[in-house]
């Protein structure tokens, strides 16, 4: 069966802290996305920087810098502003990451991996 969308409990995206990660089977077996909490709501994208197609976590989950303000790359470095995905530092600065579409009710987080191009 396709699976179309993901559920978390919303309590267990944190604010501002790990990123939960998902697969993303439509974009290859090993694709994921993530999601993170900031400034109160949700932000979903593909787990892919813009500057080289690989992963952005450092270790599982860990998506935001030490002043949790910005999501970044283990790679290289950029920085990408977590709630609209652009890159505003680094090799791919003005690229943006791919969001997917997520929303929050009834203390669910719910992603919408048909969001997915
Ligand atoms: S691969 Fe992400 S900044 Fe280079």
């Amino acid at each position: 069966m396709k699976v179309t969308n993901i559920r978390f409990k919303s309590s267990d995206l944190i604010e501002k802290s790990d990123g939960l990660r998902f697969n993303v089977p439509q974009r290859g077996e090993l694709a994921t996305g993530f999601v993170v909490r900031f400034n109160g709501k949700p932000y979903a994208y593909l787990n892919q920087c813009a500057h080289v197609p690989i992963e952005l976590d450092w270790q599982q989950g860990k998506f935001f810098n030490l002043t949790q303000d910005f999501i970044i790359c283990a790679t290289h470095g950029a920085h990408y502003e977590p709630n609209s995905g652009r890159c505003v530092l680094g090799p791919c600065k003005g690229k943006s990451l791919q969001p997917i579409e997520v929303y929050e009710t009834n203390d669910e987080i719910i992603i919408n991996l048909e969001s997915i191009p």
